[in-house]
C-alpha cells in the first residue's frame, strides 16, 4: 500500500507511520507543516528506510495538496493534521478554524480530484481516512457510552472545529461518492506524546520535582487508549473498513483524571524514589471552562467487524510510558526547553 499520511511528525500520526513502514512494509508519504506540535525526530527509525517520504506543507494549501496527490499518486490517505489541544483551542481558535476545517476541506478537494482521474482498480482501492475524536459527542453523565449512532454535540471550540470537519467528510462521500472512512478515539496516550497533554505534562513535571496540576476536583473521566492499539485499529480500518462508515475506537480504560495523576507518581516512585511520595505534588488548580465531564466508547462495533481489541490494560500502557519517557529524554528535554515548558494553558482573560 502506498498511503499519504497528515500531520504523520505529531503523536498519532508518528505512531501509524512507523506502524505501516516498520510494521507493515508500506510505502508512506509523510504531509506535516512542523507546527510546535509536530517533530521530524519522532519519525527517526523510519528515516531512510526505502518507501518512506516525507513533505513539509500546509494542508491548508489547495494548489500544493492537489500537486501532492497527482505526483504521489496514493492508494490511501490517512488524515491525522490538526490542532489537537483543547486549552490552546480556548485561548485562540483561529489556527484550528483553519487547519481543521478549511485544511480539512482543501484536502477532500484534492482527494475528489485526483480520485475522479483514477480509473477501474486504482479508483475502486482508494480510501479517505478521516481521523476524529470522541469529544465531538460531547460531555457524558456517570453511565453510558459514545457509539456511532451518538448525536454530534462539540463543546470546545477544538471538538466543534473537529465535528465540522466530520461533516464535510460525510458530505463529500454523500454527494461525490468519495469513498470515506471515519474514525472517533477517546484519549490516546503514550510515547512521543507532546508535554502539553495531561500524562506526559505529569511525568515530566513530576521528575522536576513541580506541582502536578489537576483541574477541578479531578474527578472528569477519560477513556485512555495507548497509542499503538489505536494505531493498529486505523490500519485495520483503512485496509478493511466499510466505504462511508465511522468507527468508534476506545481504550476499555476509564479512570478519572485524579486515578491517573496518582498512577503516575507511584510508577515514578517505584522506578525512581524522590525521597518523598510524589502525590504531595498533586496540586487541584482552577478548572477547564466548559470542562466535559465524562467520555468513554462502545468500541463493539469495529471490535465485531474488524477484530481490533486494544492489547494494552491502562495499568500495562501507563507502565510502558512512563518507562518510555524515563528513557527518552533526549526527545522531551529540548521540547520543555524550547517549546512548551508546562505553563497553564486556556484560562481565558
Ligand atoms: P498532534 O497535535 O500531536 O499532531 C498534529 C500534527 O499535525 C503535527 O505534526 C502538526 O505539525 C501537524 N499539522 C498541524 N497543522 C497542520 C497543517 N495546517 N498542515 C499540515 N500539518 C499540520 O495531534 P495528535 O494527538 O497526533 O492527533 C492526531 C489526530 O487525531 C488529530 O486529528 C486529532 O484531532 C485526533 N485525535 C487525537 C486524540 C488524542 O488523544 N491525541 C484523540 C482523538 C482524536
Ligand atoms: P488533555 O490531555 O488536555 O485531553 P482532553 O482535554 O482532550 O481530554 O486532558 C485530559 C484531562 O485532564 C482533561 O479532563 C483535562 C485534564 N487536565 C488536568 O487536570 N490538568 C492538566 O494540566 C491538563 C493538561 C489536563
Amino acid at each position: 500500500m502506498r498511503v499519504l499520511v497528515t500531520g504523520g511528525a505529531g503523536f498519532i500520526g508518528s505512531a501509524v507511520t512507523r506502524l505501516l513502514v516498520l510494521g507493515r512494509g508500506a510505502e508512506v508519504l509523510v504531509v506535516d507543516k512542523l507546527t510546535y506540535a509536530g517533530d521530524r525526530r519522532s519519525l527517526r527509525a523510519c528515516e531512510g528506510r526505502p518507501g518512506f517520504d516525507f513533505l513539509e506543507a500546509d494542508i491548508c494549501d489547495r494548489e500544493r495538496m492537489r500537486a501532492t496527490f497527482a505526483d504521489y499518486r496514493p492508494d490511501a490517505v490517512m488524515h491525522l493534521a490538526a490542532e489537537s489541544h483543547v486549552d490552546r483551542s480556548i485561548t485562540g481558535a483561529a489556527d484550528f478554524i483553519r487547519t481543521n476545517i478549511d485544511g480539512t476541506f482543501a484536502l477532500l478537494e484534492a482527494a475528489r480530484a485526483y480520485h475522479s482521474s483514477l480509473a477501474g482498480e486504482a479508483q475502486a482501492r482508494f480510501r479517505f481516512h478521516h481521523i476524529s475524536t470522541d469529544e465531538v459527542f460531547g460531555s457524558l453523565g456517570p453511565s453510558g457510552a459514545f457509539t456511532e449512532m451518538t448525536a454530534y454535540d462539540p463543546r470546545s471550540p477544538y471538538s466543534a472545529s473537529k465535528a465540522a470537519s466530520d461533516h464535510l467528510v460525510r458530505a463529500w462521500h454523500e454527494t461525490y461518492r468519495l469513498p470515506t472512512l471515519i474514525t472517533n478515539c477517546s484519549n490516546n496516550y503514550g510515547p512521543y506524546h507532546f508535554p502539553e497533554k495531561l500524562i506526559p505534562l505529569v511525568i515530566l513535571n513530576a521528575l522536576a520535582g513541580q506541582a502536578l496540576p489537576v483541574y477541578g476536583n479531578g474527578s472528569n473521566v477519560r477513556d485512555w487508549l495507548y497509542v499503538e492499539d489505536h494505531a493498529e485499529a486505523l490500519v485495520s480500518v483503512v485496509e478493511r473498513g466499510r466505504v462511508g462508515e465511522t468507527y468508534c475506537i476506545g481504550g476499555h480504560s476509564e479512570r478519572r483524571n485524579l486515578q491517573v495523576v496518582e498512577a503516575i507518581c507511584d510508577g515514578l516512585d517505584a522506578r525512581v524514589p524522590a525521597g518523598r511520595p510524589r502525590r504531595e505534588l498533586i496540586t487541584f488548580v482552577k478548572d477547564r471552562p466548559g470542562h466535559d465531564a465524562r467520555y468513554a466508547i462502545d468500541c463493539a462495533k469495529i471490535e465485531a467487524e474488524l477484530g481490533w481489541r486494544p492489547q494494552q490494560s491502562f495499568e500495562t500502557g501507563i507502565a510502558a510510558t512512563i518507562d518510555w519517557y524515563l528513557a527518552n529524554d533526549w526527545w522531551w528535554r529540548p521540547l520543555r526547553e524550547q517549546r512548551y515548558a508546562g505553563e497553564r494553558l486556556g484560562l481565558p482573560g
